[in-house]
C-alpha cells in the first residue's frame, strides 16, 4: 500500500524493518526495496519479492559515518575524500566487508557496496530503525527502475505491504558505483554522480563499459532496465519499417521532429543532462504503458550524466537486439 511519509507511517515502516519485514522507500536516485542488512531472513525476502538472482549483491544504505565503519573496512584516504564530498548522495562505494553483513547481502563476495542516501525519508527510516538497510531498486528484476511510489506499486504492489511515498526521485538514475581494491579504483556502474566529478576529487579512475553477462561481474549485466515493449535505437533501424501509429519515440531534446509518431516523450527540451536523467525512467514507464509495439530511442551525448543514461538505454535495447 502507498503511504504518505507522515511520522506515523515512517514509524510503521521502521517497526516493519525491525521485525525483519521489507518496505519500499524513496531515495533521490530511484525507489529502494529495503530490509535489515544484518538479518539474512529479511534480506532473503528482498530477493524473493524481486525475483532477483542470488548472485547479484545488494547495496547497504547507511545514515551516518559510524554505520560505515560498522559494515566496511575503510583503508584508503581516497575513500574518505570521496564520501566526505559526495555523501549523502548518489554515490556507492565497494569496500572489504565486516562480519556484521551476512553473505546473502554480498552474494558471497568479500566486499560490500555502501551508500548514504540524501533523501530525508530514507535517512529517517535508516536512522530510526538503527540498522543498515540492504536495498536494491524496487522493481522486478531486469525491468524498469521505479522513480515514483506508483511505479513500485505497478511492479511489486502485491508483494510489498508498505510503500512510502516521497514523490518523484529527483536524480532519476541509480547511484554511481565505485570499487576500491588494493591496486585500483574502478567505476562498476555509471550513475547519478558524474564520473568527471569523481575524477576531479580523487584523480583518474578506471571505467570500462559492459561487455559480458557473466555473474562474476556483479553490477555489470548486459541486459537490464528493460521496458516490456521492444526498445531500439532510432539511428540503428530503418524508420520506414515501423507503423507510426504503433510506435513511440523517446527523444533526448527538441533537435528532431517526431510529430508523426503516436507518442513522443522528450527527456529535456533544452538538452539539460540532469533533467534528462530525472525524466528517463518516468518517460519509459509511461511509454511502456501505452499500447505501442516499439519504442524508438535517441542516443544522448556521453558526457556527465549522459554516460549513465546511455548505459541504461544500451541495456534496455540489448534485450531486443
Ligand atoms: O541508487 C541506487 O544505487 C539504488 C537505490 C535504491 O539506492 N539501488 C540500486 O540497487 O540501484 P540495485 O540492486 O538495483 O543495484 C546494485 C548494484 C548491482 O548491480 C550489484 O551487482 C552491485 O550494485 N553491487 C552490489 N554489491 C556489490 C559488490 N560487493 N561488488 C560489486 N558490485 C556490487
Ligand atoms: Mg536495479
Amino acid at each position: 500500500m502507498i503511504l504518505k511519509p507522515s511520522n506515523d507511517n515512517i514509524k510503521k515502516a521502521v517497526d516493519a524493518i525491525i521485525k525483519g519485514e521489507i518496505v519500499a522507500f524513496p531515495t533521490e536516485t530511484v525507489y529502494g526495496l529495503g530490509g535489515d542488512a544484518t538479518n539474512p531472513i529479511a534480506v532473503s525476502k528482498i530477493f524473493e519479492a524481486k525475483d532477483r538472482p542470488s548472485f547479484n549483491p545488494l547495496i547497504v544504505h547507511i545514515a551516518n559515518f559510524d554505520q560505515l565503519y560498522d559494515v566496511a573496512v575503510v583503508y584508503d584516504d581516497k575513500v574518505l575524500e570521496l564520501v566526505n564530498k559526495f555523501w549523502p548522495g548518489p554515490l556507492t562505494i565497494v569496500l572489504p566487508k565486516k562480519d556484521t553483513i551476512p553473505d546473502i547481502v554480498t552474494a558471497g563476495h568479500e566486499t560490500v557496496a555502501v551508500r548514504m542516501p540524501a533523501n530525508e525519508i530514507a535517512r529517517k527510516l535508516i536512522e530510526f530503525s538503527g540498522k543498515p538497510i540492504a536495498a536494491p531498486s524496487a522493481n522486478a528484476f531486469g525491468f524498469l527502475s521505479p522513480t515514483s511510489a506508483q511505479h513500485v506499486e505497478k511492479q511489486l504492489g502485491e508483494k510489498v505491504s508498505i510503500i512510502l511515498d516521497g514523490g518523484t526521485s529527483n536524480v532519476g538514475v541509480e547511484s554511481t558505483i565505485v570499487e576500491f581494491t588494493s591496486d585500483k579504483i574502478r567505476i562498476l556502474r555509471p550513475g547519478g554522480l558524474a564520473i568527471e566529478s569523481i575524477e576531479k576529487t580523487i584523480g583518474k579512475v578506471e571505467f570500462q563499459p559492459v561487455t559480458t553477462n557473466t555473474p562474476n561481474a556483479p553490477g555489470m549485466l548486459l541486459h537490464h532496465y528493460a521496458p516490456k515493449v521492444k526498445t531500439l535505437f532510432i539511428d540503428e533501424v530503418d524508420e520506414a519499417n515501423f507503423d507510426v501509429s504503433k510506435t513511440a519515440v523517446l527523444a533526448f531534446d527538441r533537435s528532431n521532429n517526431y510529430e508523426k509518431y503516436r507518442f513522443v516523450k522528450v527527456l529535456s527540451e533544452t538538452g539539460e543532462m540532469h533533467e534528462a536523467a530525472a525524466n528517463l525512467f518516468k518517460h519509459l514507464h509511461s511509454l511502456e504503458n501505452e499500447n505501442v509495439e516499439v519504442i524508438l530511442i535517441e542516443k544522448v551525448p556521453e558526457v556527465g550524466l549522459g554516460i549513465a543514461i546511455m548505459d541504461r538505454l544500451n541495456k534496455a535495447s540489448n534485450k531486443y537486439r
